[in-house]
């Protein structure tokens, strides 16, 4: 199948967010460490009315409602989330309700857990699957989606909530590219979840951002190289094509035989689907990161320009640098305030032509772990027209704790204003309630009561629920889960 890729994008986030600016006051620390310091505007939370089995099955029967989805249709589901209930049972097998009464439970999928990875593993198994010999003709859908929440401390205002559902199949308007990935895989002890008597993680803060930074520097390398091997397959398919043709036209008259040409089908939906990629950060014509806080995007940005100033590229944002600094003396951009400043004004412009709209949700719901990166794909369709966006490169990062990370690029090839239309982001996002710092620590300390209990009904605020939200309306005596939906 050609063009396999998203052909629909759902998000979720809660009706309430408190503001950083409040939180800083309340917190004590001084004004801006959260909105300039961390980039951070608003934080998405919810109660214990909330879990993630409930904002799954919100972000999927939006996602089937808004495309007109038959349930019957679909072949595979994946989930990538952190956000463990019962441990050994899947999200998927809950979101199974939603097939019931399409009567298809010949359904593919399950859930994938590491960190803030596990969305896009489930997002590369479903493209995988549809690109396999056992696809059966049908779409897949992707769900990532976390509650990051952390104790009392610095992590704390780094947290958000949220989920995406991807609907995947072949002839989408935005593509997976084949062939051009690079992943970067560690044993780390970053960020973890040991505690199976707290919702909140270990972690190690500036340890996670050290291990960020490895693994985006590895992920950019092997993404380069790959890319460019498929660069020089694809100029290889082409020549063979001229030469094959004029072979063909040589044999006509009777002079000399054609050679086999590459696999006729395949070697035209390389070339065809080809965009040949220039050797520095203008590779990717727009990027999506995983965003613990804007601020590490930004500096994740500027530090690409100078990996390809270490490695002796040219675009015009290196042109001043050159002069002021050696490469081989840097070991590492940002550990000196002086080099890291003078990388993030050169690419600044760069960065806000690239990548600022993709940070949209993350600016405004704060880390969403395995949402976060779609999240910032689902930004970048609602901030901008769909004509601005034909034929671009997207490059993707992912990042997740412990670790696992990948590089991978999308090409918009056509028209995304549906999909900027059905998310309808700005609306939804102004309709939010602003709460206060003290109603975000009541909400977050009904959390804590209910984790880990049964015979429990939540006891937050159902009234404030979006019409649609489906909520917890009960935990019985052996922890079985039953919703409603608001
Ligand atoms: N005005 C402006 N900027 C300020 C102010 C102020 N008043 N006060 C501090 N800052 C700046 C600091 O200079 C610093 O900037 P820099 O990074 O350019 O040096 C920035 O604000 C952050 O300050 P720190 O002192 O480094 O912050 P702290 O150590 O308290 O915590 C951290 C930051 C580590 C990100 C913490 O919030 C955390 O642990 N978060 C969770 C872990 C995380 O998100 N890791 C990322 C990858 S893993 C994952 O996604 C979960």
């Amino acid at each position: 199948p050609a063009n396999v890729g998203i052909k629909g994008i759902e998000i979720y986030f809660p009706s309430k967010y408190v503001d950083q600016t409040d939180l800083e006051a309340h917190d004590g620390i001084s004004a801006g460490k959260y909105t300039i310091g961390l980039g951070q505007k608003q934080m998405s939370f919810c109660d214990d009315r909330e879990d993630i089995y409930s904002f799954s099955l919100t972000v999927v029967s939006s996602l089937i409602r808004k495309y007109d989805i038959q349930p019957a249709s679909i072949g595979r589901l994946e989930v990538g989330t952190e956000t463990l209930l019962d441990k050994s049972k899947s999200v998927k097998s809950v979101l199974m309700q939603l097939f019931e009464e399409s009567g298809n439970t010949d359904v593919e999928g399950v859930d994938t857990i590491n960190a803030c990875y596990g969305g896009t593993n489930a997002f590369f198994n479903a493209v995988q699957w549809i690109e396999s010999s056992h696809w059966d003709g049908r779409d897949a859908i992707v769900v990532a989606g976390d509650i990051a929440i952390y104790d009392k401390g610095p992590a704390r205002p780094t947290g958000g909530a949220g989920a995406v559902a991807l609907w995947i199949g072949p002839n989408a308007p935005i593509v997976c590219e084949s062939g051009r990935r690079g992943s970067y895989m560690q044993h780390a002890y970053d960020f973890y979840k040991p505690n199976f008597k707290a919702e909140y993680p270990v972690v190690d803060g500036h340890l996670s951002i050290d291990c960020y930074f490895k693994a985006l520097d590895a992920c950019y390398s092997a993404y380069t190289a790959r890319a460019a091997a498929m660069d020089k397959r694809v100029a290889h398919v082409q020549s063979a094509y001229v030469n094959a043709e004029s072979n063909r036209g040589k044999q006509h008259k009777g002079i000399t035989s054609p050679p086999s040409p590459p696999d006729e089908a395949d070697a035209l939906a390389l070339v065809e689907n080809h965009k040949p990629q220039v050797s520095t950060l203008q590779k990717f014509d727009l990027m999506c990161f995983h965003s613990p806080n804007c601020k590490l995007v930004a500096k994740s940005f500027a530090r690409l320009n100078f990996l390809d100033f270490k490695h002796g590229q040219e675009h015009d944002t290196l042109e001043d640098l050159r002069n002021n600094f050696d490469p081989l003396t840097i070991a590492d951009p940002t550990k000196d305030k002086v080099v890291e400043s003078a990388f993030m004004k050169s690419s600044a412009d760069l960065f806000s032509a690239k990548v600022d709209s993709s940070l949209l949700l993350a600016r405004s719901c704060g880390n969403m772990y395995t949402a976060s990166l779609f999240g910032g794909l689902a930004s970048l369709i609602a901030s901008r027209d769909s004509e601005s966006l034909l034929t671009k490169r997207i490059g993707m990062f992912s990042y997740g704790s412990g670790l696992a990370s990948s590089m991978f690029s999308l090409r918009i090839v056509g028209d995304t204003q549906n999909m900027r239309e059905a998310m309808n982001l700005d609306s939804r996002l102004a309709a939010r309630i602003r709460c206060t710092p003290t109603e975000f620590e009541n909400a977050l300390a009904l959390r804590e009561d209910a984790y880990g209990k049964s015979d429990r009904a939540p006891i937050g605020d159902r009234k404030a629920l979006v019409p649609g939200t489906w909520y917890l309306n009960n935990v019985d005596q052996l922890y079985r889960r039953s919703y409603e939906v608001a």
